[in-house]
């Protein structure tokens, strides 16, 4: 599948439900999101259709997002669809970790390929301040569950935040000392209830290189550039959405859980995929792909109204 601008899209991310069991910050209101009716998110039926047309149209990789997908009934079941698909490389799924402990062997025994933990502190009070009502021993915990139960290479995703976790990026490093996470620093992204916050909250993560110097690029792995210290088994990844703009290497659409595709993250461009079957179905994705614009315009904020929890990391 093409796109207008040389691209070829083969990445879907594909949210499960806006609901999260956490309230990050950066990411959601303290009293959280006003719940959707049930019947406007889609069903398990619904999003196993969107993915399969997917794959129809050329996808390779399918990530389930949120929310938190944990938290959506039926995930085992959708996964398990998922990954019967000829043609569909790798499924992934980012979580926050918080029910990982109990689901990681069943995650595994329904395909799915490879985690994305989000981890923004190693500090237990701090844990519970950003996600006002995480506990990063549940996180823990479920990131040996997931090592137990055979995932390899986890992907470790900090939100840098000026003035809350930036004291603690060389911890967040060392991480990939020992073990074979990637731990990605993400730049903030000016995008639903973090567009208000402060400007000392927005960091480069020059700030990573000039934490951990020893870091050294050793290649990329998609949007993030890769780093090595000497002695580490994994990686650390930069993730550069605001300091360095990586649309020309975008291969990816995103579907919301509410049944919209979106071309682009940061635009309100949407195309509603439900009603659509069969080859409608694959037409409607294709024509998404068509749409994606060149390239974002973050530097004057996201085009977005919408925040993460709402479209899927
Ligand atoms: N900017 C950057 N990353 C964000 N995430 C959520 N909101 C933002 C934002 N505004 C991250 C989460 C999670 C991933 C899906 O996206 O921390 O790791
Ligand atoms: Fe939930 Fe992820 Fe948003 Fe945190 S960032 S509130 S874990 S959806």
């Amino acid at each position: 599948m093409n796109d207008r601008h040389g691209r070829t899209i083969e990445y879907l991310r594909l949210s499960v439900t806006d609901l999260c069991s956490y309230r990050c910050a950066y990411c959601m209101a303290e009293d959280g999101v006003q719940k959707r009716a049930h019947e406007d998110i889609l069903s398990i039926e619904e999003l196993a259709e969107i993915g399969e047309a997917a794959v129809r149209c050329g996808v390779k990789k399918i990530r389930l997002t949120g929310g938190e997908p944990l938290v959506r009934r039926g995930i085992l079941t959708l996964c398990e669809r998922l990954r019967a698909l000829d043609g569909l490389r790798e499924l992934t799924m980012t979580t926050n970790g918080a029910k990982l402990g109990e689901m990681a062997a069943d995650l595994k025994a329904a395909g799915v390929d490879r985690l994305n933990v989000s981890l923004d502190t190693l500090r237990p009070e701090r844990f519970r301040a950003l996600t006002r009502r995480g506990e990063l021993s549940d996180v823990l915990r479920g990131l040996d569950a997931a090592a137990a139960a055979g995932f390899t290479h986890t992907k470790l995703n900090a939100v840098l935040l000026g003035g809350v976790n930036d004291d603690e990026i060389a911890g967040l490093a060392a991480l990939a000392k020992d073990n074979d996470y990637s731990v990605r620093f993400i730049e903030l992204m000016p995008m639903g209830v973090c567009a208000a916050f402060p400007k000392e909250r927005f960091l480069s993560a020059d700030a990573v290189l000039a934490a951990v110097p020893a870091l050294e690029r050793v290649g990329d792995d998609g949007v993030a550039e890769l780093y090595r210290a000497p002695g580490y088994r994994g990686t650390v990844g930069l993730i550069r959405p605001m300091s360095r703009c990586f649309c020309a290497g975008c291969d990816r659409i995103r579907v919301t859980a509410d049944g919209r595709l979106k071309p682009c993250l940061h635009s309100d461009a949407e195309l509603p995929l439900r009603g659509k079957h069969g080859a409608a179905l694959e037409d409607a994705i294709r024509a998404g792909a068509a749409a994606k614009p060149e390239r974002h315009q973050l530097s004057r904020g996201s085009g977005t109204r919408r925040g993460m929890f709402e479209i899927g990391g």
